[in-house]
C-alpha cells in the first residue's frame, strides 16, 4: 500500500506530483505529502486526508522546484495524522516509503543514543536519519546503499537530497517500484498506472535493485551496486478510466461495465471460427498436472474458490487452494506435477507475490491471472492469463472478480477438453453457453431498482448473513465481503448446510439472511436450511434463477437472475450481491470508492 511518486525535470513539478497522487491515491488515503528541492531547501507539506486536502495547501502556498517526491499513505506505524504522514525529512533528506521496516525500533535506539530524535511515530524517519548520517562521510548513492543494508523488511523508497537537487534516488525490495521516461523529465512511481498520463515507457526495478535519476538520465544498480541496464516497456493504452462519466463513482460505473467486460474477455479467448479456446502456449504438458494450487487474497480467493468446485467438476485433475498469507508461512510438500495459479487484479498483492517467490524457490510451474499485466506477479510467474478488463478503480473489486472467474473457468474448460476429461459435445456446449453470458450479465444489472428496495431493509440491522451451497458458497462469502467493506455492516458469509453447527445462534427477529439458490443439485436442501431460518425469525431475500413461485409466504424479498447455465451461476448470482452492498453503502452516506481503513493495492503483508 501507499503510493510513491517523484519527478526529476527541467520545470516545477508539484502540480504533476499531485496529479499523480490522485491516481495513485487507490493505494492509500489517510494522508498525503509533498516535497520539493527549491531554494537550497527542501519544501516538505504534508496532511492527514486526502490528496485534495494537500492540494488545498499547495493552492495557497505554492511550492517551486523542478525535483520533487510524493506520498499518499495507508498507515501501518503510526496513526493517520500531518505529523506520520510523509515524506520524512531532516534538514538534507526527504524520503517517501511503501512498506514496513521490521527491525525499526533498533534502529531508532541506535539512532537515538547518536542524539538524533524523532519526529514521528512511523518506521520510515529511521531511513531519513540514517541516510542524513550516511552523508557526513559519503555520496548519496553509497549513503542509500549503506542505509538499505541496515533496513529488514520491505519497502520501495523515493529520497531527495538538499544538496544534490537535480536527483531522485529509488531503491526497492519487496515492494514495487517503476521508472518513467520523458523528455527532460524522469519519473519514479509506484506503478506504471501513476506514470501513464505522463508516459507509457517504462522500466521495473527487481529486488534489491536501486536508481538515480535527473531529469535527462536514469541509471540502475544492482544490489551490489554494480551498475546495470534495464529493458524499457511501452505500456498499454488503456481506456480512460479517470474518467467516471456520468457515474456517481468507479465503483458503480465498473459493476455496469461488467457486460462488456465479459464481452471482452470472451472475445479474446474463444476463437469463434474455430468455436475453440485459444490458449494454447502452455509452458508445461497439462496432461502431466497432477494438482493444481490456486492461491489469492480477499474477493481474488473467493474467485479460487469458485475455481475450485469447477474443476473438480470438469477435470480430473485435484484442487487446493490457499490463503496466500496462510500459504507463504506453511509447511508445504512441493511436488513437480503441481501447477501453482496465482490470482489478483493488481499483480502486486504483497501476500501472493511472497507465496508466488516460494513456489519459484522450489521450481514449481506458476501461472498468474492477473488484471495488471505488467505486475510484479505477472513478471515473476512462468505464464500469465490476464483478465482484460481494464483498470479496476473502486477499491472494492467487482469487474475483476468477473474477469477473474471467467479466465479460470476457462482455463478449467480447455485443460478439461486437453485432457479429454470432457465429451466434445458438451465442451462446444459449454462455449456457447459462455457466449451467452454478456447479454444475460446484462439483463441481470436490470434488477437495480428491486435491490435498491431490499437495501432499505439493511439500513436498521445489526448483521447479516449470506447463504449458499457448493459453488454459491464462495459466493456467499464474496456477497458478504462487499458488504462488510462498503457499508461497514457485519456479514458473515456461510455454508447454508453449517447453520445448525453453530450459526444459526445469530439468527434473531428480523436479522437480514440472503439465501443464494440456483437451481442446481442443492436446491432443494438450500430451501431446507432457508425454513429453519425462517422458523428463527431471520428475514429472506431469495436469490434464485427458478421461475416457479414458491410456497413459503415468509420468504421477505424474491429476485430472480437469468439462468444460462448450472456452472456459471456463480457469475450472475455475484452482480445482485454486488449492487446490493453498493446501495446499502449510498444510503448510509460511505465513501464508495475509498471504503475506510482500505486500500486497493495491499503492497504491505
Ligand atoms: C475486496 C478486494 C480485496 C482484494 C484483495 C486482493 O473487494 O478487492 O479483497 O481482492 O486485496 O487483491 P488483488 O486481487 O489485487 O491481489
Amino acid at each position: 500500500m501507499c503510493g510513491i511518486i517523484g519527478i526529476a525535470s527541467n520545470k516545477p513539478v508539484s502540480i504533476n506530483i499531485i496529479n499523480s497522487l490522485k491516481k495513485l491515491e487507490y493505494r492509500g488515503y489517510d494522508s498525503a505529502g509533498i516535497a520539493t528541492l527549491a531554494n537550497n531547501l527542501i519544501n516538505e507539506k504534508k496532511c492527514s486526508g486526502r490528496v485534495k486536502e494537500l492540494e488545498k495547501i499547495l493552492f495557497k502556498t505554492p511550492s517551486d522546484g523542478i525535483v520533487g517526491i510524493g506520498h499518499v499513505r495507508w498507515a501501518t506505524h503510526g496513526i493517520p495524522n500531518t505529523i506520520n504522514a510523509h515524506p520524512h525529512s531532516s534538514d538534507d533528506v526527504s524520503v517517501v516509503h511503501n512498506g514496513i521496516i521490521e527491525n525499526s525500533d533498533e534502529l531508532k535506539e541506535q539512532l537515538e543514543s547518536k542524539g538524533f530524535r524523532f519526529k514521528s511515530e512511523t518506521d520510515t524517519e529511521v531511513i531519513t536519519l540514517l541516510v542524513t548520517e550516511y552523508l557526513k562521510q559519503f555520496e548519496p548513492l553509497e549513503s542509500v546503499f549503506k542505509t538499505l543494508k541496515k533496513l529488514k523488511g520491505s519497502f520501495a523508497l523515493g529520497i531527495i537530497f538538499k544538496n544534490y537537487s537535480d536527483i531522485i534516488i529509488g531503491a526497492r525490495r519487496g515492494s514495487p517500484l517503476a521508472v518513467g521516461y520523458s523528455n527532460q523529465e524522469n519519473y519514479l512511481g509506484s506503478d506504471s498506472y501513476a506514470l501513464k498520463s505522463m508516459t507509457n515507457k517504462i522500466s521495473y526495478l527487481d529486488d534489491g535493485e536501486l536508481c538515480i535519476l535527473s531529469k535527462n538520465n536514469v541509471d540502475f544498480f544492482d544490489l551490489n551496486l554494480k551498475k546495470i541496464n534495464k529493458k524499457i516497456h511501452t505500456v498499454s493504452d488503456e481506456e480512460n478510466t479517470s474518467n467516471k462519466g456520468d457515474y456517481k463513482n468507479f465503483m458503480y460505473k465498473e459493476i455496469f461495465e461488467q457486460s462488456s467486460t465479459a464481452k471482452k474477455c470472451i472475445n479474446e479467448y474463444i476463437d469463434s471460427l474455430k468455436k475453440d479456446i485459444n490458449i494454447y502456449n502452455f509452458p508445461f504438458d497439462p496432461n502431466k498436472i497432477n494438482k493444481i494450487i490456486l492461491i489469492g487474497c480477499g474477493t481474488a480467493f473467493h474467485s479460487c474458490l469458485v475455481a475450485k468446485y469447477w474443476f473438480e467438476e470438469l477435470t480430473s485433475i485435484d484442487v487446493e487452494i490457499d490463503i496466500a498469507s496462510e500459504f507463504r508461512y506453511r509447511t508445504l510438500k512441493f511436488n513437480s506435477k503441481n501447477l501453482y495459479i496465482f490470482v489478483s487484479q493488481s499483480g502486486e498483492t504483497a501476500d501472493t507475490a511472497a507465496a508466488l517467490e516460494i513456489c519459484r524457490e522450489n521450481k514449481m510451474k506458476t501461472c498468474s491471472v492477473v488484471n495488471v499485466v505488467e505486475s510484479t506477479i505477472a513478471r515473476n510467474s512462468d505464464w500469465v492469463l490476464p483478465i482484460h478488463a481494464g483498470p479496476e478503480i473502486g477499491v472494492a473489486s467487482t469487474k475483476a472478480f468477473l474477469g477473474q472467474l471467467l479466465v479460470l473457468y476457462i482455463l478449467c474448460l480447455k485443460l478439461s477438453s486437453i485432457r479429454k476429461d470432457i465429451l466434445k459435445k458438451d465442451y462446444d456446449k459449454n462455449i456457447e453457453t459462455l457466449k451467452k453470458l454478456p447479454e444475460a450479465i446484462k439483463k441481470t444489472l436490470k434488477s437495480e431498482s428491486d435491490i435498491q428496495l431490499m437495501a432499505q431493509e439493511f439500513l436498521k440491522a445489526r448483521g447479516s448473513m449470506f447463504l449458499g451451497r457448493g459453488i454459491s458458497f464462495p459466493i456467499a462469502l464474496e456477497g458478504a465481503l462487499k458488504l462488510k467493506e462498503l457499508s461497514y455492516l457485519h456479514a458473515e458469509g456461510y455454508p447454508a448446510g453449517e447453520m445448525k453447527h453453530g450459526p444459526l445462534a445469530l439468527i434473531e427477529e428480523g436479522l437480514p439472511v440472503i439465501v443464494i439458490a440456483p437451481k442446481d443439485k442443492y436446491f432443494e436442501k438450500t430451501l431446507s436450511n432457508t425454513q429453519e431460518v425462517i422458523a428463527r425469525g431471520g428475514k429472506i431475500f431469495f436469490i434464485t434463477d427458478i421461475k416457479k413461485r414458491l410456497m413459503s409466504t415468509n420468504i421477505r424479498f424474491r429476485l430472480r437472475v437469468p439462468f444460462l447455465d448450472n456452472l456459471l451461476s456463480p457469475i450472475l448470482f455475484t452482480i445482485p450481491l454486488q449492487l446490493l452492498a453498493y446501495h446499502v453503502a449510498l444510503l448510509k452516506n460511505c465513501d464508495i470508492d475509498k471504503p475506510r481503513n482500505l486500500a486497493k493495492s495491499v503492497t504491505v503483508e
